[in-house]
């Protein structure tokens, strides 16, 4: 389906909606040739912008980010380095959002969609998908802390206890640091560091390798991003079955 003349000019970078209407409305934009003052217009043909032509690219993009450390989830450019600046050519004029956050201080996989029912499906809690966190903690978890999570945490300020979750214990590595790996099926405010503090921990470094089926690509050092194949997006539904989530 073609796109509307205000929002096929706001994709590719000329502003806002009602700022790329003022464009249209001004003459500035012709379409196939002609100028055209409406901005409800199906875009059809080249769209040329004060006499020059605008390079099409892609109108919509699903891709997969390694989050690096220090980047943070939002549009606030007062919370620099964002997330978006890591999106180049020929996906940074899309309105991409990303499916669920990751805290400034968490490295991992992040979906980047334009896609709006893609980012309630991955977001809703009633769909369930699983995600999994590497954890470094310092301190020692409680010794039920298999058995609290498999219950259920209750978290300062929330109203219910977390979903079932699975914790596996790796013990202590060389740098004396706790290694553990949270399995989770929700996505509340700074979860796993909420959790491993009721646990007796303190998160040193977190980082998401796995949503649903789908593992961050090998070939994406922090900072890389591609386009997600369509088997991928597949992926983030289904479940390995190597972690079995209680209740
Ligand atoms: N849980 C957290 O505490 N932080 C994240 O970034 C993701 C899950």
């Amino acid at each position: 389906m073609s796109e509307r003349l205000d929002a096929w000019l706001s994709h590719r970078g000329f502003g806002t909606r009602s700022e790329v209407r003022l464009l249209v409305r001004a003459g500035r934009v012709r379409v196939a040739g002609a100028v055209c003052r409406d901005q409800g217009h199906h875009v059809a043909g080249a769209v040329a912008v004060d006499g020059v032509e605008v390079v099409d690219g892609p109108s919509a993009a699903t891709l997969l980010l390694h989050k690096p450390l220090g980047h943070a989830c939002s549009h606030d450019p007062r919370e620099a380095p964002l997330v978006e600046e890591l999106v180049g050519a020929p996906w940074a004029a899309l309105p991409l959002e990303s499916a669920g956050r990751l805290d400034r201080d968490t490295s991992g996989l992040l979906v980047l969609t334009t896609d709006g029912q893609l980012i309630h499906s991955l977001t809703n809690p009633r769909r369930h998908v699983s995600k999994r966190y590497r954890v470094a903690y310092r301190g020692r978890l409680s010794a039920h802390a298999i058995e609290r999570c498999a219950r259920g945490l209750r978290l300062e300020g929330d109203d219910a206890a977390t979903l079932p979750a699975v914790l596996e214990i790796h013990g202590e590595d060389t740098d004396g640091l706790g290694r553990c790996t949270l399995h989770l099926r929700e996505g509340r405010y700074h979860q796993v560091r909420r959790m491993i503090a009721e646990l007796g921990g303190e998160v040193v470094r977190l980082h998401r390798d796995r949503i649903g089926a789908l593992v961050l690509p090998g070939e994406l050092a922090p900072g890389g991003l591609r386009e997600a194949e369509p088997d991928e997006v597949a992926a983030l539904f289904r479940e390995v079955g190597d972690v079995e989530f209680p209740g």
